[in-house]
C-alpha cells in the first residue's frame, strides 16, 4: 500500500482530486466507485471546481456510489443520493443515466443487490474506488465480522456506526439501522483503491488498516491483500505511523 501524508486536508484533498481527475483524463470513459461522508468532500469540491472550469469532461464516465441507508428517500436531505447530488453531480455534466446509487427502497434487496453487482461488471468493473473508513475500520458499510467474500448486500449497521453517524440527524433515534453497501468482494475487484481519512478520531484505524493483523473483524485490514492502495491522510490521521510525513509503501 502507498501512503501519502499531507499537511492538512484540504492538501489531502487537492492530491486526490488531482488523481482522480487524471484518471478521467486518460480514460475518458472511465468507471468510478464513489463515497459519502466527509472525507471525500474536499476532493468533490475540487473536482467540481475543475469540470466547471472546462478542464476535464466527466461525460463519458460511469459512477457507482458504494452505500445508501435502507428506507431513506433519495429527496430526503440525509440520503447519500441527495448528498452526491448536492455535493458533486449537480456540477458535473456527467449524465444521471450513467450515475448508479443504490436504491435505499427497494423492496427485494437481494435482488437488487445481484443486479447492481452485474451492472457494475458489465461496464467492465471499477477503475478507482474512493473510499472513506470508519473508526471500528468499516469501508463502505461492511461493519467488523463482515466475511471478505460477500458482494453487494443488505447490512444491519453496528451501533458505533450509527453513534457515529448520529451527527447528521436530529436524534440518534433517527439513524436507519439497516443499508445496503457494495461488499468486500465487490470493493477489492476495483483496479485501482484510494482511502482518504483525515483527523485524530481516525489514527487508530489508519494504523490497523496497515498494520494490523488480515481478519474480517477489522474490515479495512483486507486492502493489504490489493495490489494498487493509496492512503491519502492528513497529518493527524498519521500520527500513528512512522514518520508522520512524506511518502513511503509498505
Ligand atoms: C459512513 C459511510 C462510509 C464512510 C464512513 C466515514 O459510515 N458509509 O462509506 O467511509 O461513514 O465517514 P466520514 O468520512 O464522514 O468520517
Amino acid at each position: 500500500m502507498r501512503v501519502r501524508i499531507f499537511e492538512d486536508y484540504e492538501q489531502l484533498s487537492d492530491s486526490a482530486a488531482r488523481e482522480l481527475l487524471r484518471q478521467v483524463l486518460v480514460k475518458p470513459h472511465s468507471v468510478l466507485g464513489l463515497a459519502t461522508g466527509s472525507s471525500p468532500m474536499g476532493l468533490y469540491e475540487k473536482v467540481s471546481d475543475a469540470c466547471r472550469r472546462g478542464l476535464v469532461s466527466f461525460a463519458r464516465v460511469h459512477t457507482f456510489n458504494l452505500d445508501e441507508y435502507r428506507g431513506v428517500e433519495p429527496e430526503n436531505p440525509l440520503s447519500y443520493h441527495y448528498f452526491m447530488q448536492r455535493n458533486l453531480f449537480r456540477h458535473l455534466d456527467v449524465p444521471p443515466s450513467q450515475v448508479h446509487i443504490p436504491d435505499g427502497l427497494t423492496q427485494d434487496p437481494e435482488k437488487y443487490c445481484r443486479n447492481y453487482e452485474k451492472d457494475i461488471m458489465e461496464h467492465g468493473g471499477i477503475d478507482l474506488q474512493l473510499l472513506g473508513i470508519g473508526r471500528n475500520g468499516h469501508i463502505g458499510f461492511n461493519e467488523p465480522g463482515e466475511p471478505f467474500g460477500s458482494g453487494m448486500h443488505l447490512v444491519e449497521l453496528h451501533p458505533d456506526t450509527r453513534a457515529a453517524n448520529a451527527r447528521f440527524f436530529d436524534s440518534p433515534e433517527e439513524v436507519p439501522t439497516q443499508a445496503l453497501t457494495m461488499g468486500i468482494k465487490t470493493i477489492c475487484r476495483a483496479r485501482k483503491i484510494f482511502l482518504l481519512a483525515s483527523g485524530v478520531s481516525k489514527a487508530p484505524a489508519i494504523f490497523q488498516t496497515l498494520f494490523g493483523a488480515i481478519r474480517e473483524d477489522f474490515p479495512s485490514t483486507v486492502l493489504q491483500l490489493h495490489p494498487d492502495v493509496t492512503l491519502f491522510l492528513d497529518r493527524a490521521a498519521a500520527q500513528e505511523l512512522e514518520p508522520v510525513s512524506g511518502s513511503f509503501e509498505v
